[in-house]
């Protein structure tokens, strides 16, 4: 075998759409609709990163001074984000409705005879928007369960993590980075900006059983449930690194490739936790479990949470299978523990 053919026999390199178009003809029942919607993400995406990298350069950074549903303050680059990214599933017809975390409603996107409904965080990490740190998208997508031709049901939506039919996230970085899966494992692609194409970058991707990086908003320590504390000081005692950006894909990705723990529990601030079930837990939670690695609420796997209402909130405890398990097993000793006085 030559070196030219030993590159050719490996994945890596290979374009996204003709990775889609390889997994498409292994299911022979598959209509190639999932297939176009992923790849309208991808072009989303590539006209995201072109205006996140004119950040500084044009007027897209600061607040608009709106709120979204949750009353966070919306960066302009939050509504150019959400705005490409419903224009893309619009305009590419296999969508029928989207829950985005800039809307409070479902966006009806006109197309009522698509067999798929999204949910995304168009720009995640808003917060490192102007100071040009890593920031991300992260998109979900389900097979609807009302009949085609009709308007989108709120319960489409809401059909829990384990319905997801593929989700993934999009981390602009030191380079810009697609991850997805459609729950045969999970691959990375990278964008190369001067071709305009996605590469195959990281095939098949697991995340490492143990890891020793942990993730988590210190500044919240005083909130945190005693069987986390008691977790991070035995990270620091086994001289673990601390790791937060603040961007959960960016924390999720690191995590993800370099094994290692991320958590958001409950705070003073937000009882219920910070981040959001339906586009930001549940895809997360999907892609690790594909990748090896577990996800929970502090109570439950993640994926079984049930979700009640659009924009909900969860707990995360999300990475390396063995870290999240030893969390689980410090939670249920203090239960006990409790139980028993
Ligand atoms: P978003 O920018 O989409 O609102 O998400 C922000 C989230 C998430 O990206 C990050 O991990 C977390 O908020 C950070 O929250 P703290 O600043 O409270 O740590
Ligand atoms: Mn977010
Ligand atoms: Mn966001």
């Amino acid at each position: 075998m030559t070196f030219l053919d030993e590159t050719i026999a490996l994945p890596v390199g290979v374009t996204l759409d003709r990775f889609i178009k390889r997994n498409q003809d292994a299911f022979p029942f598959a209509t190639g609709e999932l297939s176009q919607l992923l790849r309208d993400i991808a072009i989303a995406a590539k006209i995201v990163n072109r205006e996140i990298n004119k950040a500084g350069l044009v007027d897209v950074t600061g607040a608009i001074g709106t709120s979204n549903v949750q009353g966070e303050m919306q960066q302009k680059l939050d509504m150019i984000a959400h705005i490409r990214f419903m224009r893309a599933l619009r305009n590419g017809g296999e969508v029928a409705g989207i829950v985005s975390e800039e809307e409070e409603n479902i966006v009806m996107t006109g197309n009522d005879d698509a067999r798929y409904v999204v949910a995304i965080d168009p720009l995640d990490g808003s917060s490192n928007i102007d100071v040009n740190v890593s920031i991300g998208t992260i998109f979900s997508i389900y097979r609807r369960l009302s009949p085609v031709g009709t308007k989108v049901p709120l319960d489409d939506f809401l059909q829990g993590g384990d319905a997801q039919v593929a989700a993934g996230y999009v981390l602009y970085g030191s380079s810009t980075v697609l991850v997805y899966t459609t729950g045969h494992g999970v691959n990375g692609f990278t964008y190369e900006s001067s071709l305009g194409e996605f590469f195959l970058s990281y095939p098949t991707i697991k995340i490492p059983e143990d890891g020793s990086i942990y993730s988590i908003n210190d500044g919240n320590a005083l909130d945190f449930p005693e069987p986390i504390s008691d977790y991070l000081d035995t990270c620091r005692t086994r001289r673990y690194s601390s790791r937060y950006i603040g961007s959960l894909v960016g924390d999720f990705h690191r995590n993800l490739l370099k094994g290692g723990i991320y958590f958001y529990p409950p705070t003073a601030k937000t009882p219920n936790g910070k981040l959001r079930l339906l586009y930001e837990c549940y895809p997360l939670a999907f892609i690790i479990e594909q990748a090896g690695g577990l996800a929970t609420d502090g109570k439950q796997r993640l994926m079984e949470v049930k979700i009640k209402n659009l924009h909900q909130r969860s707990a995360l405890c999300i990475g390396s299978t063995n870290m999240v398990k030893e969390v689980e097993k410090i939670t249920l000793q203090k239960a006990e523990m409790l139980a028993a006085k």
